[in-house]
Formats: structure tokens, C-alpha cells, sequence
């Protein structure tokens, strides 16, 4: 979500007859977009401001959106005073005002709007894989979580106005269509004549979009993953069987104090029911360890259903108290090291399993699509179906298909090497 604002603000710097530069010195506005779902980025965002402060050029604007704007609010105008703009996840549409008037302080971290998708101007070349929000903030206030804070309560956005943005993006250079939300498939939009949308509405018209090849959606929340969405990954061959779908924790206690209230059983059947509509289906999860209370047998549960689920592909935290979370205040806080230790664990397990995976896709020929090319400029890198890239040697003629079938020929935990097979 972070990526895609980014790109709207750099759109309307664009418009503006603005280009990038990558010296901060050089620059007239300076503009750190951030994350706060963990108290480490957000603490590198004040360290990375007072840098800016000084290399930056006299003269230049420089100011912080996005979820540490909204919970620094005023406050980031006393930390950094010299500061121009502070502006919350939804408000950033708000940032013209600042280059038409450098001399104001800009401080706005309200929330409740769907303005920014419409106000600033839309890229003029889409990206090969292009996202689009559908809706954003988030109804379930995990106890961990600061997104309910910064981002609001879920808002999906117009079916309509998504299918214009998805159309946009697939006339002007998008092949791949990512829809995005906090929780994203609890998508839902009901129009003026009480016609109601779902996520499965919108997969089914990106899919219609001859430019479309590819079409995927993250983040899940698992019990919001309805019968017509499952059904989708049977009928609908453009969507990618690869499904991002966090379970946080394997131990029930946990779940129940982080306000995940599933049970094991229930997440299994999901699985089950995914993996019958699309018998190549592989998931994704987030994990947190160290969450308040969480005893070495909570986090064996934890290693147990990795194993049991094999994700092929996860982002695995430590627990990062959060202000305005109620785990913050929890009693029996969990110290450093035994997080550090059970992070370490997890991650060698989810390793594992992930590199046994791209093991068993060698001599298997996947439909793949390229990205670009790496730093060095003699290999393309690919992206496969379960979203492994895979890393093919440039042909001679420089001829790069934009979808290429790829045999793979050797794997790693990290990649997978290919070659072109045909496109
Ligand atoms: N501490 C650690 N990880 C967190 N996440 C969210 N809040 C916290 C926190 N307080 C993780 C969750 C989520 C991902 C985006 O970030 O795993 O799925
Ligand atoms: Fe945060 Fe995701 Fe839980 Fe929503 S579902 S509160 S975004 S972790």
C-alpha cells in the first residue's frame, strides 16, 4: 500500500513537471513516505529526517507522510522543527498545497477519506505489475496492530471506480493486476440500486481486460476468504494460485489475546477448500513471535503449523509493542532474546520449506513474467506463478517476452534459474 501512495504522490510531482533525483542534496522536496507497523522503522524515519534536514539544499521542502505522520501528528514539528508537512496515509493528496505555498506548516493526519484515490493525477505509463486499492483501513483490531489507528476503519472503494483504475492501468502498460487492501477480501461495496460487489466481482472483470494475463490480491484475513472468492482460484485461470493468507501464530491462546478469534480447525478447512478448487495452490503467511504470554510450547504450535501448511514464501516478526494496541499493556512481555532465538528458529524452518519448494519446481516448465533486468544487465529477472523470481540469462537478440514459459534448472532458497522455453 505504501509503494502504490508512493507512486499517486510521485505521479503528481510528475504532473507538475517535476523529476526525480537520487541526491537528497539536489532535491527541492523531500518526502519520506513511512510505515509504523513496527517501533524500528518508525524510529528510523526520525533518524533518516534529521539527516535530511542536513544535507538537504536551502531552500528545499522536506516532510514525512504515511502511518508515522499519523501517529507523530504535531508532535513531528517538535522533534524536527525546521519540518514542512506532515501528512497522515490519507491525506497526502493534500501535498500540492504545500508547493504552492512553501511557507505554510502542512499538518493534516485526518482519516475517513477516499479523496486521495480520486484527487491526484493517475501514472502516465503503468507498471508491468500495477496495484490497485479497493479498499483500505481495517475492522479487526488485532491486539498488536497499529493499522486500525493509522489507517481507519475498512473503506472499500466504488466497484466502478476500481474497474476505470484497473482499465487505466491495463491500457498503459499493466499485465499484472495486484488489488490491495489492509484486508482485502473483506472487500465490499454496495451501489445506489443495492447491488452489492465483492472481491470475486473484481477479479472477474480484470480478468475480462485482454492486457490482463495475471491477476492476484493481498492481504487476507483467513475467515473473510467467502465460498465465491475460493471459487475463483477454479474457475478463473488468470488468477495466480498463490495466496498470501497470515495466521500470525499456531497457538490457540495466542490467537484468542491477539483477537484472532479462529480456531486451527477452521484455518485448516480454508486451506482444504483452497487447495480442492486449485490442487497447485501455494500460500503465504506473516508470523509474529514473542507475542505478550507466549510460552515455548504456544511457539512449537507455531512451528507446527508452518509445517504442517508448508508456506512456501513468509515474512516472519518479532512482537514490536505498538502505542494505541492493547498488547502493548499486556503483563508477561516476552524479552529480546528469546524473541531473537524463536525468530531465528521460525525463520530456519520457513526456509527450509521454502527451498525444499523451489527444489521441487527443477524440470518444471512455469508460465513467467519479466520484471526487468538485474543490476549486472545480463539476466532477466522473471517472476513465476507462486511469485519465485527466476533469474534467465538475456538473450543475445534482445528479444525479451514479456510472459515467457521457463523451464526451471536449478533452485535455491532464495531463486530459481531458468530458460526460456517459449513466449
Ligand atoms: N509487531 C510485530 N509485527 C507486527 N505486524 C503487525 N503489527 C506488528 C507488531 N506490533 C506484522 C503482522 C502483519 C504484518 C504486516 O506485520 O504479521 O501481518
Ligand atoms: Fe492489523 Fe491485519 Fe489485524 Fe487488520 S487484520 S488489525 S491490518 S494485522
Amino acid at each position: 500500500m505504501n509503494v502504490y501512495d508512493s507512486w499517486r504522490i510521485a505521479a503528481m510531482l510528475d504532473a507538475r513537471g517535476m523529476v526525480a533525483t537520487k541526491d537528497v542534496a539536489d532535491a527541492d522536496i523531500i518526502i519520506l513516505n513511512t510505515c509504523s507497523v513496527r517501533e524500528k522503522a518508525t524510529n528510523k524515519v526520525f533518524s533518516e529526517l534529521g539527516r535530511v534536514r542536513d544535507t538537504k539544499k536551502p531552500g528545499a521542502l522536506f516532510g514525512i507522510v504515511g502511518c508515522v505522520a499519523r501517529e507523530a501528528g504535531a508532535t513531528a514539528f517538535h522533534r524536527i522543527p525546521e519540518l514542512n508537512f506532515v501528512l497522515g496515509p490519507q491525506s497526502y493528496h493534500r501535498l500540492p498545497q504545500i508547493l504552492d505555498d512553501p511557507d505554510t506548516k502542512l499538518l493534516n493526519i485526518d482519516l475517513g477519506g477516499l479523496e486521495k484515490f480520486d484527487e491526484l493525477p493517475q501514472m502516465v505509463h503503468a507498471p508491468t505489475v500495477s496495484y490497485i486499492p479497493i479498499q483500505e483501513g481495517c475492522n479487526h483490531c488485532c491486539t498488536y496492530c497499529i493499522v486500525p489507528y493509522t489507517r481507519g476503519r475498512e473503506v472499500s472503494r466504488a466497484f466502478d471506480d476500481v474497474v476505470r483504475d484497473t482499465l487505466h492501468a491495463a491500457k498503459n502498460g499493466a499485465v499484472e493486476i495486484c488489488f490491495l487492501g489492509q484486508n482485502v477480501n473483506g472487500y465490499k461495496y454496495t451501489d445506489e440500486n443495492g447491488k452489492t460487489y465483492r472481491l470475486s466481482d473484481l477479479i472477474r472483470a480484470a480478468a475480462k481486460m485482454p492486457e490482463i494475463r495475471r491477476i492476484r490480491f493481498t492481504s487476507s484475513y483467513p475467515t473473510e476468504m467467502t465460498d465465491d472468492l475460493i471459487q475463483m482460484f477454479a474457475t478463473e485461470p488468470k488468477l495466480l494460485p498463490f495466496l498470501n493468507m497470515p495466521i500470525q501464530s499456531g497457538s490457540p491462546d495466542v490467537l484468542r489475546r491477539m483477537n484472532r478469534p479462529y480456531s486451527l480447525d477452521a484455518y485448516m478447512e480454508i486451506i482444504d477448500k483452497l487447495r480442492a478448487a486449485r490442487g497447485d495452490i501455494q500460500i503465504s503467511s506473516d508470523f509474529i513471535v514473542g507475542f505478550p504470554g507466549e510460552t515455548d510450547s504456544d511457539f512449537e504450535q507455531t512451528l507446527e503449523i508452518a509445517r504442517r501448511v508448508r508456506y512456501i514464501n513468509s515474512y516472519s516478526f518479532k512482537y514490536s509493542p505498538r502505542p494505541h494496541t492493547a498488547a502493548a499493556t499486556m503483563p508477561n512481555q516476552i524479552p529480546e532474546n528469546i524473541k531473537r532465538e524463536r525468530l531465528a528458529v521460525l525463520d530456519n524452518a520457513l526456509n527450509e520449506i521454502q527451498r525444499e519448494f523451489n527444489e521441487s519446481c527443477v524440470d518444471k516448465t512455469l508460465p513467467c513474467l519479466c520484471e526487468g533486468t538485474d543490476k549486472t544487465g545480463r539476466h532477466l529477472l522473471y517472476r513465476t506463478p507462486y511469485m519465485q523470481q527466476c533469474i534467465v540469462a538475456k538473450p543475445k537478440d534482445d528479444n525479451i517476452p514479456t510472459m515467457a514459459n521457463i523451464k526451471i534448472t536449478a533452485a535455491n532458497r532464495a531463486s530459481l534459474r531458468g530458460k526460456i522455453i517459449s513466449d
